[in-house]
């Protein structure tokens, strides 16, 4: 029995230990917005966050996140209004839109840790997760749109 929090919740699932995290998400769970891509770590489209770590979930066996916080795109927000999502429909990135939960968790995990990215720091982190549609351009402007509504509405509350 695996048991976890999925997106504030407890939750447990009947698995084998070794079951990779993501299908426990999308078959036990029914949270289906995480998606396979490659199932081998290579590109991003299952990244979901593990103690506030973009994690790849295709390749996480569900034992290892015993009792462990886990985040996917459906928790990013309440309403779907992180900086992210709001910048990522502004600049209309998707194209097919496969990718793009797995590149949203990427890149909110990116700026917990670096407020204001450079583009060699979004490449640099990014890198790994591809898109097949080729939106990398809009995906590191929307980014940086992102970033940049955050650092502006908290100067306004301090000021
Ligand atoms: S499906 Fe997990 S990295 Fe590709
Ligand atoms: S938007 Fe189609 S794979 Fe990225």
């Amino acid at each position: 029995m695996a048991k976890f929090i999925l997106n504030g919740q407890p939750v447990t699932a009947d698995v084998e230990s070794d079951t990779p995290l993501l299908w426990v998400i999308r078959d036990d769970l029914d949270m289906t917005g995480t998606k396979f891509g490659c199932g081998i770590g290579t590109c991003g489209a299952c990244t979901v966050h593990v103690g506030g770590r973009a994690t790849r979930s295709c390749i996480t066996p569900v034992s290892s996140v015993e009792g462990a916080e886990i985040t996917t795109i459906e928790g990013l927000s309440d309403n779907g209004d992180h900086p992210l999502q709001v910048s990522w429909q502004k600049l209309q990135v998707p194209q097919c839109g496969y990718c793009q939960s797995g590149q949203i968790m990427q890149a909110a995990a990116l700026l917990k840790d670096i407020p204001n990215p450079s583009d060699k720091d979004i490449d640099a982190v990014m890198g790994g997760n591809l898109c097949r549609c080729m939106t990398y351009v809009r995906i590191r402007s929307a980014i940086h749109e992102a970033a940049n509504a955050t650092l502006e509405s908290n100067d306004e509350q301090t000021a």
